[in-house]
Order: C-alpha cells, then structure tokens, then sequence
C-alpha cells in the first residue's frame, strides 16, 4: 500500500523515526500519496494510512517503520474533514472497493491529478532538475463520464460470511479439525481475507442491469442450495462469477467458474439452462477449474481447453461497441471496465499519436485489439502484441467483423515477441508505439526492442502511475521527451488514475 511498492522515491535523503510496531499515535493527515494512502508527517518523517484523507485527525497503529517512512493502520477517525460526504453504498469501508465514496467527486479527481503530478515529481529516476520540470506536462484530468454505475464486469467469489472450525478428538489418535461453515452465499473478499467472503448486497460501481443479474443468481443459489467452494478444504463447487456486459449492444454474460467434472455437472446444467432462459442472456457458460487458487493464473487461463469450457446458451461472447467498431468478449479477454470512459481514452490515444495515415504502428499489450482497431484508419498498418490467447482470439474475429485488413496480431509475451518475430532490423519498423502494460508497467527487454525500433513517438498509457514514472526514466534517458501526460479518470471512488503520455524522439 505504500508509496514505495513499485518504485522508491529518489534524491531524498529523510530522517527516521523511533516509532515501533504496534505503537498507535495521533496524526493530522495533510496530503494524498501514490496508490491513494493518506500521508502525514511524524518528526519529519512521512506516514501512510490507507483510507485517510487530507484534513482528517486519526488515531493509527503502526504496521511497518522502514525507517525512511512509516506504514500505519487506521483505528478511529477522531476528527472528519469539512470536505466528507455521506457515502451511498452500505458496504463503504468494509469492502475495500472503493476508498474514496465519502469524498465529493470533484476533490476525487484533484486528488489523482495530484498523484500524477508528485510521483512523477518524486519518483522518476533522472536528475533532479529534469525531475522537477516533469509534472509541468501534466494536463487538468478527464473526469469519467458516469461517477455510478459506470462499470460493465462484476467478477464475485462464492463463499461463506463466517468460518467456525473445530478440533474434534483432540487428545486422540484421529484428530482432524472440522470447519463449520455458515452463510453460503457470494461477494467480495475483504482486504486480507482470503477465505470467508463480505456478501453483497449492493455495490454502485456496477452497471444497473448488472446487478439486476445478480440478483437472480443469488435466486438461483438459494432454490438450488448448490454446495459453494471452500478454499480452506476445497471441497465444494461454485468458485467465482463473472458477469458482463455491452453497454452499447445490451448483450449480457453470465460465466460460472466452479470446480467440477462434466458428469458431476450434468445435473447442474438443467437448473443453468432455465436460469438461462431469461431474457437480455446472450451467453451463458460453465467453466471447469480444479486449481487452488480461485483466481486462474495468466497460463490457467491460456492452459484452459475447450473441453472445459461448457457454452450453455448463445455464444461464448458478448459483443460491444466502441464508436462504430464491435468487439468480441469472451469470458477471459481483457476489456476496459468502464465503457463510456474508454472511448475518452481512445479519443485521447489517437490525438496524441496524431497519425498521418502513413505511420506502422505497434499496440503492445493490445488485449483484444481495441487500441489498434481504432488507429487502423488512421495508420498505413497496425501490429497487436498479446500473451492472451483467448484476447488474440476476440481481436482476430472483430477485426473481421469490422473489415479491417491494415492489422494483424502476435500472440505471446511482449518480451519475448519484440526480441524475436518482431525484432528491431526485422520485418517491420515502427513509426509509433502504444504501449499499454499491466500495472506491472514494461518489461525490461520490451524497453530495449522499443528503444531500438527509435519510433518517433511512444505513447505510453499507464494505470498504476509509479511503474510509469519507472519506465520513463529509461525513455528520458535515451534521448525522448516527455511532452505531455493526460490524467483520465476511468474509476471513480478508488484511488486508480490512468494515465495517457507522450514521448517524443528529441
Ligand atoms: C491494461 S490491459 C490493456 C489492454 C488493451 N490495450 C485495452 O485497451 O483494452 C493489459 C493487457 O496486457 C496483457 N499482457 C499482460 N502481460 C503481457 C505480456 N507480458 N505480454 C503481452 N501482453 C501481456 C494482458 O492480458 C492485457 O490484455
């Protein structure tokens, strides 16, 4: 949670602090640091609390003193902010989803321009002077279209609200601990819990027809008692949900992941297929996972056969718009989350990039293609790099729907795409790259093919703004420009900014 997860400050030289671990003290928090923590000064040393705001008075606990700066949890809020307002959501605080519903929406995006601003102040690694000139090319924030109901997926874990486990024969030869489970039910996992779940009985982030879906799934759980996943035994079947939705076509998907063989689900799909004879249900499907973890792993979700997956109704995707393009979104593909946002993204990318119609243009890290459909019209050719197969799937079939012929995708690890098939001095050389990485920002290699492809402009959009700051670095240092940064805001409430950067060859 700290300001220093992704990438250290660098150039200050701070002082320490003697407080220890456990120890609780009262602090006004002044400002809001990297990935949203409020930040206070205790004998000069920097304090994050997750959850705080400016101008609130808290009493916290110190989790970690790492000498340079301190990790606090907050106890109890001793005095608000003038700023506070009544969150809308039930479950505000305790879910952990959004961390900022108690502030008004026009402070919210202050406060991520602000983050822009000071880490790429503060943590880009090149001289002090070049440093400080940085957050000089940050433009006033794009705010999100819709502050509610602005996301088109809810992923969900089945689980229980309570876990009660019990030794039973304790001094005895067949001791085994038996867990009582209570409340079977679904929602999120709260913030360090792995294993019960907070049931949802609200959430305002989502879509509105969405959460309509998720009403007749819990319908559903209830007439059907179907045994939920326990991760502490994994015994059990449902695992986790995942609904979508096209805010422009109204198709709607419902995916259960659950651990179970076919035969086993053969029961199962009775109840499945009647619940999916509601109507705006344009894809129903069942996928098989085994694993430990509720999560499938990148390779899972690369590794997972179609035998294991069972379509139930309509396809095995849901189509969108995007301006006049149609997508494809099968259950796995990545997908910006909030719709209406992303064509402002778009908007933004394609400003920027500022194409001639002449340009070969790399999208790496493309998902399902998105970006690079996009500038296809303005680009004499567009390549995708994406490690998804199911993604590179999606993105063959909407470029088909959309006719467009100018593109073609790789399939496999930037890293390893841009070191090989697509190496600097081989088949093509790019005029322009977007590069669109996990919050992970870019791997090492894919800087150095990029650097040695010397495309005029790189254009770099970036959600998690410390790995950015990180990367731009190397760009700064090997003779680009930083001309701009476009903060947007594609996720009211947390503390997530995007974030779209121009570089330009010097
Ligand atoms: C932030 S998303 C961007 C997707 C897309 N540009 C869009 O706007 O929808 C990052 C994408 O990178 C993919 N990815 C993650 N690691 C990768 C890697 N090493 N090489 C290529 N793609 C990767 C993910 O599967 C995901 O689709």
């Amino acid at each position: 949670m700290s300001s220093t997860s992704d990438a250290d400050p660098v150039g200050s030289q701070r002082p320490s602090s003697g407080l220890k671990q456990g120890q609780e003290i009262v602090l006004k928090i002044e400002k809001i640091a990297a990935q949203g923590a409020g930040m206070a000064i205790h004998e000069g040393v920097p304090v994050f609390v997750q959850g705080a705001i400016p101008g609130q008075k808290v009493r916290v606990c110190i989790t970690k003193n790492k000498g340079g700066y301190i990790e606090a949890k907050m106890r109890k809020i001793e005095s608000k902010t003038v700023d506070e307002i009544m969150p809308r959501c039930k479950h505000f605080a305790k879910c952990g989803g959004c961390i900022w519903q108690h502030l008004p929406y026009n402070k919210q995006i202050l406060y991520k321009e602000q983050i822009v601003k000071d880490t790429l102040e503060h943590v880009t690694p090149v001289d002090e002077n070049i440093r400080k000139s940085l957050s000089g090319r940050v433009l006033s924030i794009i705010p999100s279209p819709q502050i509610f109901n602005y996301r088109n997926k809810l992923e969900l874990t089945f689980g229980y609200s309570s876990m009660r486990s019990e030794t039973v024969d304790p001094q005895g030869s067949e001791s085994k601990c038996v867990y009582f489970d209570e409340n079977p039910s679904i929602g999120f996992h709260q913030p360090g819990q792995w294993a019960t779940i907070l049931p949802v009985e609200e959430c305002h982030l989502y879509d509105e027809q969405i959460t309509a879906l998720l009403a007749e799934v819990k319908r559903f759980m209830e007439r059907t008692k179907l045994p939920v996943y326990n991760p502490k035994t994994h015994k059990g079947m449902l695992r986790t949900l995942l609904l979508r939705r096209g805010i422009h076509t109204g198709e709607q998907m419902i995916c259960f992941v659950v651990q179970a063989k076919k035969r086993e689900l053969e029961p199962l799909f009775q109840h499945f297929t009647k619940f999916g004879q509601l109507p705006n249900i344009s894809s129903l499907i069942v996928v098989e996972h085994f694993g430990r973890n509720d999560t499938l792993s990148s390779s899972g979700i690369n590794n997972l056969s179609k035998k294991n997956i069972h379509v139930l109704k309509g396809p095995p995707s849901i189509k969108e718009r995007l301006f006049d393009l149609e997508f494809n979104l099968s259950p796995f593909s990545f997908f910006q989350t909030n719709t209406l946002a992303a064509e402002k993204l778009y908007q933004t990318i394609a400003q920027v990039a500022d194409l001639s119609g002449r340009e070969i243009v790399l999208d790496c890290y493309c998902g399902l293609g998105s970006i690079g459909q996009y500038l296809s019209r303005f680009s004499e050719k567009v390549v995708g790099i994406e490690s998804n197969a199911h993604a590179i799937e999606d993105a063959l079939v909407s470029a088909g729907t959309n006719k467009i012929a100018n593109i073609s995708f790789y399939k496999g690890a930037a890293e390893h795409v841009l070191s090989k098939q697509l190496a600097p001095g081989g088949k093509y050389k790019f005029d322009v790259v977007v590069v669109d990485p996990p919050r992970a920002g870019l791997h090492k290699k894919v800087v150095e093919s990029i650097l040695g492809h010397s495309p005029e402009k790189v254009i770099y959009v970036s959600c998690n703004t410390s790995t950015f700051a990180r990367d731009l670095g190397e760009f700064l240092k090997n003779g680009y420009e930083l001309r701009m940064v476009q903060p947007l805001d594609l996720f009211p409430h947390t503390a997530h900014v995007e974030t779209v950067a121009l570089l330009q060859k010097s």
